[in-house]
């Protein structure tokens, strides 16, 4: 298992994943959407807790949710929304900075024109037109280790995806609309929105998808004690 071609498959697949925002309409065969998500369980978590819960749409369930979605973000585009401590620690605010620029200027949109951004945002809803949308749900009683968990998970289930030629877009947009998700598909009182995710076949050629974002480099998160003695 541990051979050079197995490190290169898997590098392959995690540096090759990233968001896409445009998505064609070929629709995604039901097995091979089991097949991620059984890809995606294996994921670790606290505990062997699985605090983990998936809402797949298609067709007309995802166009209905995106429509009741839409209609209260196109009456209210200001409503508030705040993923992140004001301010936010300074590195990480920087690093927010940079994104707000680079994903606007990519479609050409004025920062400053918040309708033109509002109408962007927008896009989120419509799950970038991908052919499946996915609402992932936690027990809102549970704390940071469960939510970590989450991630992993969420991760697991990208890079099945990708491995498999479908792209994804991880979407905290969605936590804005809780209440609607949660009158719309039924959810459970105790269940919290996590985030949403747009899956499909990537536009390759959309202006919106040739975002590349950068990473820090190591020295910019790490301290390596010990290894000099
Ligand atoms: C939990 C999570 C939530 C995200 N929410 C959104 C979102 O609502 N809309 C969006 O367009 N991108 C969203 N993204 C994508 C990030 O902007 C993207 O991962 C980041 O800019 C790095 O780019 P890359 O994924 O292409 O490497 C989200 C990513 C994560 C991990």
């Amino acid at each position: 298992m541990h051979t050079e071609t197995t490190a290169t498959m898997v590098d392959t697949v995690i540096r090759s994943r990233k968001t896409v925002r445009a998505f064609r309409s070929g629709a995604v065969p039901r097995p091979q959407l089991v097949e991620i998500l059984e890809m995606a369980r294996t994921a670790p978590s606290t505990f062997n807790t699985q605090p983990w819960r998936v809402h797949l749409l298609a067709g007309g369930a995802k166009r209905a949710l995106s429509e009741a979605i839409l209609q209260v973000h196109a009456a209210n585009t200001s409503a508030p929304f705040a993923p992140f401590p004001q301010p936010p620690p300074p590195d990480c605010g920087a690093r927010l900075d940079d994104f707000g620029r680079r994903y606007y200027a990519t479609p050409g949109i004025d920062r400053a024109d918040m309708a033109a951004r509002a109408r962007q945002t927008g896009r989120n809803f419509l799950f970038f037109d991908a052919p499946v949308g996915l609402i992932f749900t936690i027990d809102a009683a549970l704390t940071k280790h469960s939510w970590l968990d989450y991630g992993l998970f969420l991760q697991n289930l990208m890079l099945a995806a990708q491995a498999r030629g479908l792209a994804t877009c991880p979407q905290v947009s969605f936590v804005r609309y809780q209440s609607i998700i949660a009158e719309h598909l039924g959810l459970a009182p105790e269940e919290a929105v996590v985030c949403g995710m747009s899956l499909g076949y990537a536009d390759e050629q959309a202006a919106v998808n040739q975002l590349e974002m950068p990473r820090e480099p190591l020295e910019g998160f790490t301290r390596w004690l010990g290894f000099d003695d």
